[in-house]
């Protein structure tokens, strides 16, 4: 099996395909076409040359916050997830790194990389908050609730960790 990150804008099929294996994934919000189609650089993942996944990486102040993340459903569980996530990791060890995430595999990869988990949203560091802030009011919208109902998101999201991680490679 050979994995490739690269970090290139989606195309249409490629969302297309996120879009329909995103409809059964309990622990993704809806994410809407446009927004996948904002995504400047994200990281893109493909097995041995056929598109396998995505996850977005926004920058802001000194952090940068990981997702969405889709790894399509034909390649969960061998691994591709935690080299994507090892590849973003590492490509950014100066700053701060952020993620949230539901996903009991999610939390053990992040867990794995020494995260710092944070149970209380209220407890992450201002930055991070506001970000949150504004892009909740970017995402709202009658298909995310629709959505997130469909799926009892909102009652699965009860068990969202957060996790934060300091830059690694400064001099202190
Ligand atoms: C979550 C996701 C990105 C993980 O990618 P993946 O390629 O399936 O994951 P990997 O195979 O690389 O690794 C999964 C790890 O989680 C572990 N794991 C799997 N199920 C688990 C569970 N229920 N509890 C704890 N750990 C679990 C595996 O053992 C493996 O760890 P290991 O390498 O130490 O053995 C992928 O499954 C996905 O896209 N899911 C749907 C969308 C989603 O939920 N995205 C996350 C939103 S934040």
């Amino acid at each position: 099996m050979e994995v490739l990150i690269t970090q290139r804008k989606l195309t249409d099929s490629e969302i297309t395909t996120l879009i329909h294996d995103g409809k059964f994934f309990p622990h993704v919000a809806y994410v809407s076409r446009s927004r996948w189609q904002s995504l400047s650089q994200p990281y893109i993942v493909e097995v041995d040359g056929v598109f396998a996944g995505v996850c977005a990486a926004y920058h802001f102040d000194k952090w940068i916050k990981l997702g969405p993340l889709e790894v399509l459903k034909l390649y969960h569980g061998k691994g591709v997830g935690k080299i994507l996530l090892q590849k973003i990791v590492n490509d950014n060890k100066d700053l701060n790194i952020f993620i949230a995430s539901s996903n009991p595999s999610v939390k053990h990869i992040i867990e794995s990389f020494k995260f710092t988990p944070i149970s209380n949203i209220l407890s992450l560091p201002k930055e991070v908050k506001l970000f949150l802030l504004e892009k909740i009011f970017e995402h709202l919208s009658f298909n995310f609730f629709y959505e997130g109902l469909r799926k009892n998101f909102f009652l699965l999201r009860r068990d969202v960790k957060y996790y934060i991680k300091g830059p690694t490679n400064s001099k202190k």
